[in-house]
């Protein structure tokens, strides 16, 4: 399959790259700029290079060098405001330091319409990003397009070959942006549009049935859409070698071990999933608990007891199956190093080691949004699609102190109600969480003529892209005020509702 390899020198919007990318059905890789371990540039199936923007200057001595390769590969190059800035001073060209960063909207003047402005008109907004300039180019370079601020926004090579531009094409500031980026991969690169829904679930189903050929696979179900998306992916791929374990920890959602239960045995057939009902064994385990972090560690261990228990009963299995996505993986690799971004706790953290199994991850070079569309492709329910992510740890960390059996229930007849009031509400697809938190302190209120004495129930609903940061949802009034009626109506554990209005940071998105 055709592809395009973003070298990532560090910039924040390396990932956005990749994503206009794929969305224009190409597939693309980020590698990190020192390319440690990777493949080499001359790959046949690799028809352009993009180098990313920095936050180096190519002025510092330590700056990122142009590695090896790019050049000497002979394929279409296309530099994005630092990679245009190594470009031009690696060869001969001049880049300086500006007094002044200039950044925000700037009107772009084409000098020359072709290649990355082919079809595109005279003018056009961008968006600027930098402190250095370039100030002179390389003898056999030309200038393609200026700003009022900037003599060469977009230059090339007289062949053709190598491009650099000093906006950002990947940000939605700047409009064309995803043209022009399709003027490089198909125009000046010659890829298909080969990244497909159908054509990825062709090659991950070869991928998967190429490396377990006759072994067996375990895998965890939470439910939610990456395991469950791996999952019928390599049942599709592998069929009976696949077991899959669903632990029912009593710490879901009302209705939840059920609907996860059915749907899953509806997509992979009855005795593909193994049912644990360890609910006894978990609460049992949390007796007492108050800690955050305590309930986190418990619940991480039990859960590795019973997986291995059931896993052993399998006999032998080989490979652990994980629905690991993209994003982690860039983490994992960065030019960086691992970072403190990724959140062990998000991890099935400790199994593979532990129980000396392969891993097994047939979504590492996806992003979510493409999960969801291979999730469709799959045949997978719509509401599994669109889950709202849910903590592994799960309502344990929405009860404040200890977990017990009639607090569990009283947080889930209100989670229920929350659930149901917005997904009436428009905002519901924007939000990236909305649930219910219990504060077992008690309040004093007034019910008929009796005064009442009871826990507080919380609303939490925020909007976030990736949950790293997250701004309170502004549900309306009225959606509120029908929720708050029918949590002190119908929940008999609670008599006063309150609305969380704190964002992330400095708050978190869950309580504990
Ligand atoms: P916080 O509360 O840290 O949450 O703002 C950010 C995102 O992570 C989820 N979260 C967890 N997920 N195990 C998980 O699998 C956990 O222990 C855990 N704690 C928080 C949270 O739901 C949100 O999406």
């Amino acid at each position: 399959m055709d592809k395009i390899v973003i070298l990532d020198f560090g910039s924040q919007y390396t990932q956005l790259i990749a994503r206009r990318i794929r969305e224009l059905q190409v597939y693309c890789e980020i590698w990190p700029y020192h390319m440690r371990g990777c493949p080499s540039l001359s790959d046949a199936e690799i028809r352009g290079i993009i180098l990313s923007g920095s936050p180096y200057s190519v002025t510092d001595e330590n700056a990122p060098r142009l590695p090896q390769g790019v050049l000497e590969s002979g394929k279409p190059v296309l530099g994005i405001c630092y990679g245009m800035q190594l470009l031009v001073s690696t060869l001969g060209g001049k880049v300086i330091r500006s007094q002044s960063r200039e950044y925000g909207r700037a009107l772009l003047f084409v000098l020359e319409r072709g290649g990355l402005f082919e079809g595109l008109g005279s003018e056009m907004v961008c968006w600027m990003s930098h402190g250095d300039s370039v100030k002179e180019i390389p003898e056999d370079f030309v200038c393609v397009a200026r700003t009022e601020g900037c003599e060469y926004a977009a230059v090339r090579d007289k062949s053709g070959r190598i491009w650099g531009i000093q906006f950002h094409p990947e940000v939605s500031h700047t409009p064309l942006g995803k043209e022009i980026l399709a003027n490089f991969v198909f125009g000046i690169c010659g890829c298909r549009p080969e990244w497909t829904p159908e054509s990825i679930v062709k090659q991950q189903i070869q991928y998967v049935r190429n490396e377990v050929q006759k072994e067996r696979v375990v895998c965890a179900l939470s439910g939610g859409v990456d395991s469950v998306t791996a999952a019928v992916l390599t049942y599709r791929a592998i069929g009976d070698q696949l077991s899959c374990i669903f632990v029912n920890n009593g710490l879901l959602r009302k209705g939840e071990a059920e609907q996860v239960l059915s749907n899953m045995r509806a997509l992979l057939g009855k005795d593909r999933v193994i049912y644990v009902d360890a609910r006894e064994r978990f609460l049992l385990a949390l007796r007492g608990v108050v800690d955050p972090e305590e309930k986190r560690k418990i619940i991480g261990r039990v859960f590795v007891e019973i997986f291995e228990e059931e896993a052993r009963k399998l006999g032998d299995v080989t490979y652990l199956l994980q629905g690991t996505t993209y994003p982690d993986v860039i983490e994992s690799v960065s030019v960086w190093g691992p970072s403190a971004r990724i959140k062990t706790h998000h991890n099935v953290g400790g199994l593979p080691e532990h129980m000396h199994l392969k891993v097994l991850e047939p979504l590492r070079f996806l992003f979510k949004d493409e999960v969801r569309r291979l999730a469709a492709e799959l045949g997978i329910p719509e509401d599994i699609i669109w889950r709202q992510p849910f903590p592994g740890p799960g309502l344990a960390v929405r009860i404040i102190g200890e977990v017990t059996e009639e607090r569990l229930a009283i947080l889930r007849d209100m989670d229920a109600i929350i659930d149901q009031e917005l997904r009436k509400s428009p905002i519901y697809r924007k939000l990236w969480q909305s649930f219910g938190v219990l504060v077992p302190v008690r309040s004093v209120g007034v019910m008929g003529d009796e005064r009442t004495y009871k826990y507080v129930g919380v609303i939490r609903a925020v909007m976030s892209e990736d949950g790293m940061t997250a701004d309170w949802a502004r549900i309306s009034y009225d959606t509120l005020d029908v929720i708050a009626r029918r949590i002190v109506n119908e929940v008999a554990g609670i008599g006063r509702v309150v609305y969380d209005i704190t964002s992330k940071p400095p708050a978190t998105i869950e309580w504990e």
